[in-house]
């Protein structure tokens, strides 16, 4: 039987054999509020990983930083043994302070700290990608990264890491970074009400790089607009299929991890695959990023 994820389609990352389903999973929300674990109900974040696996998703973003260290272990409890197909993909680069804040952590031995607490609370001796997580969460800060992405490199010619990528960057940072190692993701804030990466995008797509939106139904506000709304009525389905079926339309370079901490919500989400956009629903949600493109 055909899975509804497989409507979204596959992306292969760039210079790689890793084929991925354009319809993954974020896990940052599994660890509880504030992203600081444990979660009230471990059994529950279990299950949305196991039905998410059996759902067809073979793409999970996750970190060591979220839970600090909860999300991969109930990534571990819920999958280890993992299925040969599935992709984690993981990010360092920041720490939790104890009152929840988030600091950055790019510093070399930080890094390399960070890289083997990833592969000790996964069970994994190789790390499938890693993102460098640079900037701020709302948008890139200019500045140079090659010092950080240095350490990643020659961990990953240790064999810890099979492939990198880098978040919150700009267009600049990632140039730097390609020169120093091949970069096969950009994972930046980006939604049907956040467009500033538009360009971004399309570049990406150009070099045969993947773009993987993060807070792509809102974050931790959901997004909420009546242009939204009224779309989700005229195709009978729900805003969050509709933000997630927008950006699945966008550009055949964009890998979805929509988070979640409800199976209800998880079979919501993975259902927006099924959704077709019309060229007037296209125009309609235009009014809410502001773009006439699209
Ligand atoms: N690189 C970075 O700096 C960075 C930053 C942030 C996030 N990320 C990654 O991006 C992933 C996605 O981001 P995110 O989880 O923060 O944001 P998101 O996917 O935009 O939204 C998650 C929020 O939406 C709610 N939600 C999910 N599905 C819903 C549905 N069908 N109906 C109503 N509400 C729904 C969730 O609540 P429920 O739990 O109640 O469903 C949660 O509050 C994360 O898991 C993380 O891996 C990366």
């Amino acid at each position: 039987m055909t899975q509804q994820t497989e409507l979204a389609g596959s992306f292969t990352l760039p210079n790689t054999s890793v084929t991925m389903n354009r319809m993954g999973y974020g896990a940052m929300q599994l660890a509880g509020p504030q992203v600081w674990g444990p979660p009230r109900d471990m059994e529950a974040a279990v299950a949305v990983l196991r039905e998410a696996v059996a759902s067809g998703v073979d793409h999970i973003d996750t970190s060591d930083f979220y839970g600090p260290h909860v999300t991969n272990q109930i990534i571990k409890q819920a999958l280890y043994p993992y299925p040969e197909n599935l992709v984690i993909v993981t990010k360092v680069g920041a720490r939790r302070g104890a009152d929840k804040s988030w600091i950055h952590a790019l510093s070399r031995q930080e890094l390399i700290d960070a890289v083997h607490d990833n592969l000790r609370n996964l069970g994994l001796d190789k790390l499938d990608v890693v993102n460098l997580r640079v900037g701020g969460v709302m948008g890139p800060t200019e500045g140079s990264i090659e010092e950080p992405l240095t350490v990643l490199a020659e961990l990953k010619r240790q064999g810890l890491i099979r492939h990198l990528g880098v978040s919150n960057v700009s267009p600049k940072q990632l140039a730097e970074a390609q020169k120093i190692s091949e970069i096969v993701g950009v994972q930046n804030l980006y939604n049907v009400a956040h467009r500033n990466d538009d360009a971004f995008i399309d570049d990406l797509a150009k070099q045969g790089i993947a773009y993987v939106p993060f807070f792509p139904l809102g974050g931790f506000t959901p997004l909420q607009s009546s242009e939204l709304d009224a779309v989700a009525a005229s195709l009978e389905s729900t805003p969050m299929q509709v933000a997630l079926a927008w950006l699945l339309h966008r550009s055949p370079n964009i890998l979805l991890i929509p988070g979640t901490s409800s199976v209800k919500h998880l079979r919501e989400n993975l259902a927006a695959a099924t959704l077709q956009l019309t060229p007037k629903v296209l125009a309609d949600l235009d009014v809410i990023g502001g773009s006439t493109k699209h």
